[in-house]
């Protein structure tokens, strides 16, 4: 039999966004000051999903103008995102619009366990805003896991650590989870956002 010789050739990457928002800074205490008092009065879901604690998906319906800013921001920066990514992939990529974006915030203690990896399918872009990140986490404690569902041919896993007032925007079939943070006694909070787009008519 004659000797066969595969072509390996990769094809497929998976871009993670990060940014700054300083515009966002000098509001962090009314976002988490709204958040708690959602956790209060009990606005909260029990998510098969998620360990820790969860809002319900509401925070982009407020019309507080710190809620309107965040909001735009991140719609901004996924039609950016949309747009650039377009152009690499050149005339075949389909065109996509924007729909509607949704936003919760996440709760994570000491004693919040780990989540399962999960997607935020079907929307298209996810992110994570880095609200309160108590600062003695060790190593990679409190760190977002980017896991790669093609497995198991990559079989690759990353952890990235991001602080306060960052954003963390990627593709929402890309699993992720938080990761738990025993060290600290400080609470981690963190908001999360979904972008819904659908096909271009
Ligand atoms: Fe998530």
């Amino acid at each position: 039999m004659a000797q066969m010789t595969l072509d390996r050739r990769e094809f497929f990457k998976t871009p993670i966004f990060s940014v700054t928002l300083p515009q966002l800074l000098p509001m962090q205490s009314e976002y988490i000051a709204d958040v708690m008092r959602m956790v209060d009065s009990g606005e909260t879901l029990d998510s098969d999903r998620y360990e820790g604690l969860q809002t319900e998906a509401t925070l982009f319906e407020r019309q507080e103008s710190h809620w309107r800013m965040l909001h735009d921001a991140f719609v901004k920066l996924c039609e950016a995102i949309e747009k650039d990514e377009r152009e690499r992939g050149g005339q075949l990529r389909r065109e996509f619009k924007f729909v509607r974006a949704a936003c919760w915030a996440y709760i994570q203690t000491a004693d919040t366990g780990k989540t399962d990896f999960h997607t935020h399918l079907p929307n298209r872009w996810s992110a994570v805003y880095y609200l309160k990140i108590p600062s003695d986490m060790p190593d990679l404690e409190g760190g977002t896991a980017f896991d790669d569902p093609r497995q198991p041919v990559t079989n690759d896993e990353v952890v990235v650590k991001f602080g306060e007032g960052e954003m963390c925007i990627f593709p929402s079939w890309l699993r992720h989870a938080p990761v738990p943070s025993p060290s600290t006694h400080e609470t981690r909070i963190t908001l999360a956002m979904d972008a819904l787009y659908l096909p271009a008519q």
